[in-house]
């Protein structure tokens, strides 16, 4: 007799503790020896030695790697990776950006697949994410993105979730405006692509709308003050509220086409998908031609939710996609790639390679519109 395995699921395995105190949460932590996974900046700005102080009161001792760059290569990984088995630690803690939370997750894949090929099943230490970015969701979610040989790698894995998100918005209010800006509509497009992706359901189509509300709602008024407690706020929980989405759908070629860009033109993972994005819009939504399909339906709705006219299906995802550029230009956001000073020949040149990758992303699956090479390399040139 046929089985038939209901895989209909909604997930979510992080405890999250929010409002801006509650990084003293780590007081209460049970454990003996913690890794703290961070960038030089959390050391600057003194929020790694609140960490280790509050977690000193939970009678933990830390030791500290604070090797994490923009965009994490493998070699940081296995310098953290390193220092993780020669702390013996219990608890792994990660404070920063997404590229220091991801250098955490690589070093618990990585070391987990070391310990399998040698026949032992690693035991979980505990996971607590606290970013300083809002940001890229990953506090809780099970994807990484890791840079090997120049190419960003996209490691989806169950084990790497956090157990615990601290947002805690006292830790973002000296983030840089460029990088609030680049965060932000990281957050808009999480939540686009996972409202959009063939993995939506009921329960992640919640969490879209409230993140895409929030970010509409504050993150200018963040952007412009970040002394502005109740903006920072809602955009980190924004942040964290897409990423709830898009670690149950899946997400798009936004990120794929970002993910193979922004590893080759060194250009940051937020500002990648901003520049991107009207194109991707375009193209899911099949704006050039009859406009009435599943994705166009979706954009509609949110463009309903943002309270703008969409009595047809066209009309809403034209709206919507005003909506965006108003407010990318509120953020200064540039209007095409070109602007970033990158050269058109050498775009061109690498357009191949780039269509390519990002085709083999792990988020070009879950995207409404299954695209061919040529299809990307249109929508680059549409971006230049
Ligand atoms: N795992 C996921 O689910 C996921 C999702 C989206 C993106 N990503 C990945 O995350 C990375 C990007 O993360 P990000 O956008 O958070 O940036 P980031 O972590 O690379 O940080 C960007 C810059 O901001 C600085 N910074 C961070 N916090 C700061 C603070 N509080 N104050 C001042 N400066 C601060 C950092 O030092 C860095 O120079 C990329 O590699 C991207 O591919 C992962
Ligand atoms: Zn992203």
């Amino acid at each position: 007799m046929e089985v038939t395995i209901i895989e209909d699921q909604f997930i979510l395995k992080t405890k999250v503790f929010f409002n801006n105190q509650s990084l003293q949460y780590l007081k209460k932590i049970t454990g003996s020896r913690a890794l703290i996974v961070s960038d030089s900046i959390m050391e600057t700005l003194g929020y790694l030695q609140e960490v280790i102080d509050y977690l000193q009161e939970s009678g933990i001792t830390s030791t500290v790697f604070t090797g994490v760059r923009p965009d994490p290569d493998v070699s940081i990984i296995a310098d953290g990776l390193k220092l993780y088995r020669e702390s013996g630690a219990d608890v792994l803690v990660a404070i920063g950006g997404g590229s220091a939370i991801d250098t955490a997750k690589g070093i618990l894949y990585f070391e987990r697949k070391f310990e399998s090929t040698e026949g032992k099943e690693m035991p979980k230490p505990l996971f607590i994410a606290i970013p300083s970015t809002s940001g890229t969701g990953s506090e809780v979610t099970d994807f990484s993105v890791i840079t090997s040989e120049g190419e960003k790698v996209v490691i989806i894995d169950e084990f790497i979730a956090p157990d615990i998100a601290i947002l805690d918005s006292t830790c973002i209010q000296h983030v840089p405006q460029r990088v609030v800006a680049d965060t932000g509509i990281d957050v808009l497009v999480h939540a686009i692509e996972a409202y959009v992706s063939t993995k939506a359901t009921d329960f992640t189509d919640a969490l879209c709308e409230k993140s895409i509300k929030l970010i509409f709602e504050n993150l200018e008024t963040f952007f412009k003050d970040s002394k502005n407690t109740q903006a920072r706020d809602r955009v980190l929980n924004a942040s964290c509220i897409a990423g709830m989405a898009f670690t149950n759908t899946g997400l798009g070629i936004n990120h794929s086409l970002a993910h193979a860009f922004g590893g080759t033109f060194h250009i940051s993972h937020g500002r990648s998908n901003a520049l991107l994005l009207d194109a991707v819009i375009e193209f899911n939504a099949n704006l050039g031609g009859s406009a009435d399909g599943y994705a166009a339906d979706r954009y509609a709705k949110l463009a309903e939710v943002l309270k703008l006219p969409a009595r047809t299906r066209r009309e809403g995802t034209v709206n919507f996609m005003l909506a965006l550029k108003r407010l990318k230009k509120s953020l200064k956001v540039e209007d095409n790639i070109r602007s970033l000073g990158i050269n058109q020949s050498e775009f061109e040149d690498a357009l191949e390679q780039l269509a390519e990758t990002a085709l083999l992303d792990r988020c070009t699956p879950t995207n409404p519109r299954q695209p061919s090479k040529q299809d990307l390399i249109r929508i680059y040139q549409k971006c230049y």
